[in-house]
């Protein structure tokens, strides 16, 4: 598989000490000391006529450098004129600038853009640059030392189109021979990460954050951010979801009890409070008995009102949150079976009730017939088969989660590390369809007010 990083450049992996405004001052200083010009009196001639000002516009007349430039000067002669420099002073300065614009010397590389170039050219990542710069930025990136972590290094003022406008895009991904995949980095939300998600690439904005964009702190946080996201698409996302349950065990039960980020004010966490009683009540009133199987147990949140109504033996992927389920009974003077097992595995027994909390909706849809006939399989005929899920409901999770896309929601620990996750609201009409389907009878699905939809069927057969 080709999989691609596309970097923005200026702001992202290198940055120039001193903008426009500052190389014409210090040209000024030279050649007039005591000019009395400040950066703010120029800054408004230098809001607009810079290429990148109207990104909409393809500008193909000015991808030869000496045009761009032509062109540039042009506008920056306007910005001086607007602060009374002109004439021979304004030739002066002009005819300095892209040679002092462009001066090695004033550019230098991030901190972290080495490493992270280093990780993701290890992780197989092929790498190119998308910029909105000036015709010299493959001469920058050359002298920077960093040349030959790119593919390609496109700089708007060669290939006439300005970020966020698609067709740039379209220039790298064409260059790069079309990768399977390809993630944006860029420290601009608007021109790297929006512009990109026009084009259908996802993008990691750094050095900053936007609300409802994958943002990062650094460059290394970006690259392992769209590593984890390629993991889990190419299809590693049930591992990554063990490995997140493991790493949250500890904090697990603060989604129940709105404890922290999972707090979204007292009339919310009111309603999810009355929710969750209500959910206890229909789990007590099930009529459960003899051996029974709690598939994904995790925490064990629901564990003891199993664990009185019969020989309950809990499972589970991740052993760190089957140790808090373990607690929990013990606390409350319980006993049951506890073992690392996989949801997936085939049964290797016959029991007479089955409970999953908030697993089904962990699972792909075009398994989700699968795991009911599994379900069905571990069921003695006429067996109770009941769980609790999840609806979706923008107060539900923590809140600095977004509501999953395409199925996959990204899931952040109390420490910032993020994790992906398959979630999906399947519709209580659907569940129902299902177990129809995978033979079950007595089908009940129904809804507490907001947060939980509840289901119980029997397998098939007398009791
Ligand atoms: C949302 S939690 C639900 C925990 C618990 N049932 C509850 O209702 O609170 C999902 C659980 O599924 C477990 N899990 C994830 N993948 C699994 C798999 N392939 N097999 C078994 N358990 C898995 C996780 O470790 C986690 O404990």
């Amino acid at each position: 598989m080709t999989k691609a990083v596309i970097w923005d450049f200026d702001g992202t992996l290198g940055k120039r000490s001193g903008r426009w405004s500052d190389t014409l001052l210090e040209i000024l200083d030279t050649e007039s000391p005591g000019h009395g010009i400040t950066a703010s009196s120029l800054m408004p001639g230098l809001s607009r006529g810079f290429p990148w000002h109207n990104p909409e516009l393809p500008h193909p007349e000015l991808a030869d450098p000496d045009a761009w430039w032509d062109h540039l000067l042009g506008v920056l002669r306007g910005a001086l004129a607007s602060v009374g420099v002109s004439g021979s002073l304004a030739d002066r300065v002009l005819a300095r600038t892209r040679s002092e614009y462009t001066c090695l010397d004033r550019w230098s590389l991030f901190p972290d853009a080495i490493p992270a170039l280093d990780r993701s050219r290890r992780a197989g990542w092929r790498q190119a640059i998308l910029s909105n710069h000036c015709p010299e930025l493959p001469d920058i990136i050359r002298g920077l030392g960093i040349s030959h972590y790119f593919e390609v290094i496109l700089s708007s003022a060669a290939i006439g189109l300005e970020k966020p406008n698609s067709q740039a895009f379209t220039c790298v991904i064409n260059d790069l021979g079309h990768p399977e995949t390809a993630w944006m980095i860029g420290d601009d939300p608007e021109a790297d990460i929006t512009g990109a998600a026009n084009c259908g690439i996802p993008g990691v904005l750094v050095r900053a954050s936007a609300p409802g964009l994958d943002c990062a702190p650094d460059l290394l946080a970006a690259v392992d951010l769209i590593e984890q996201r390629e993991a889990a698409r190419v299809g590693g996302i049930d591992e990554e979801m063990v490995r997140y349950y493991s790493a949250r065990a500890d904090q697990y039960d603060d989604w129940y009890l709105r404890r922290g980020r999972y707090s979204h004010g007292a009339s919310n966490d009111g309603a999810w409070r009355a929710d969750l009683e209500a959910a206890a009540t229909w789990l007590d009133g099930r009529p459960f008995g003899g051996r029974i199987a709690e598939i994904a147990a995790g925490t064990g949140w629901w564990s003891p009102a199993l664990a009185r109504k019969g020989e309950l033996t809990l499972y589970d992927a991740a052993a760190e949150p089957l140790a808090i389920a373990a607690t929990r009974l013990v606390e409350a003077g319980l006993r049951a079976q506890i073992q690392v097992r996989n949801a997936w595995a085939e049964p290797d027994r016959m029991v007479d009730g089955v409970f999953t909390g908030f697993w089904l909706s962990h699972i792909d849809r075009a398994r989700l017939e699968d795991f009911l006939d599994l379900v069905a399989r571990w069921l003695a005929p006429g067996g109770l088969f009941a769980f609790i899920d999840s609806r979706q409901d923008p107060e539900s999770g923590a809140v600095d989660h977004r509501p999953p896309e395409a199925d996959v929601q990204v899931r952040k620990l109390d420490n910032g590390t993020s994790f992906c996750v398959r979630k999906v609201f399947y519709e209580p009409a659907d569940l129902a369809a299902a177990l129809a389907r995978a033979g079950f009878t007595d089908v009940e699905v129904a809804t507490t007010d907001r947060f939980f939809v509840l289901g119980s069927a029997r397998r098939r057969g007398a009791v």
